[in-house]
């Protein structure tokens, strides 16, 4: 199921910002040459991205899934100007190519960009991060929700990607394996009183969730 049709995408993009030439770029050889290129964010998505960065120009970013770049390098626009990324990936293969983008893209100094499981790196970054975006393997998001929590500073945001999971957590019948991971996650962070959060139904659905400055 997708949630914004085709026809309302177009008039979404079209009355926001054009993509840059770069990520534009990354989309189309992304599509031609992976198996899985819905994988990566896209125009409206990504422009989200930039835009919810931009709002909090922040120092230190986590991105937990790198696959192309296309989403680094959106977060990136927003960085403060001594603030780096940090964006993971378990897939070597890509590594080549999407270093090149990061080149290209005049950022290459701001983004550590680590090759691993995303649960064995985590530990080995000893920063505190602003923003965090989780976009990797979905079975893992209630780990890397639990281990980057006490990561993020007070004020600092968590972004979580596809908690609608196409629709399927709207479904009647007995969810599959995923779908219910998908659901339990979904009520375990609507449940946390240590955070305020909204979804927002862009493209998969993103958690959008703010860790509170005083936990009472
Ligand atoms: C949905 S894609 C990321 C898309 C990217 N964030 C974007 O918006 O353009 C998910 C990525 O997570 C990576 N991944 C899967 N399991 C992982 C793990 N355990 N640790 C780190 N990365 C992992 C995959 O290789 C894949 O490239």
């Amino acid at each position: 199921m997708e949630l914004l049709s085709e026809l309302l995408t177009d008039y979404l993009t079209d009355h926001g910002d054009a993509e840059p030439p770069l990520l534009a770029s990354i989309n189309r050889e992304t599509h031609l040459k992976e198996t899985r290129p819905h994988m990566l964010s896209g125009h409206y998505q990504g422009r989200i991205l930039s835009m919810i960065s931009r709002l909090l120009a922040p120092t230190s970013i986590l991105e937990i899934g790198t696959f192309t770049g296309y989403a680094t390098l959106c977060l990136s626009e927003g960085l403060a100007p001594q603030g780096c990324i940090h964006t993971i990936d378990i897939n070597e293969e890509l590594q080549e190519r999407v270093q090149s983008y990061f080149e290209k893209s005049g950022l290459a100094a701001k983004i550590h960009y680590h090759i691993g499981p995303a649960l064995e790196v985590i530990p080995t970054i000893p920063e505190l991060f602003d923003l965090v975006f989780i976009d990797a393997d979905k079975q893992n998001n209630r780990a890397y929700y639990d281990l980057v929590f006490d990561r993020v500073r007070p004020g600092g945001l968590i972004l979580i990607d596809n908690v609608l999971w196409k629709g399927k957590v709207l479904e009647k019948e007995t969810p599959d394996k995923q779908t219910a991971s998908v659901l339990a996650l979904n009520a375990y962070i609507a449940a946390d009183q240590r955070t305020e959060k909204i979804m927002l139904p862009v493209r998969d659905g993103i958690f959008l969730i703010r860790k509170k400055i005083f936990i009472n």
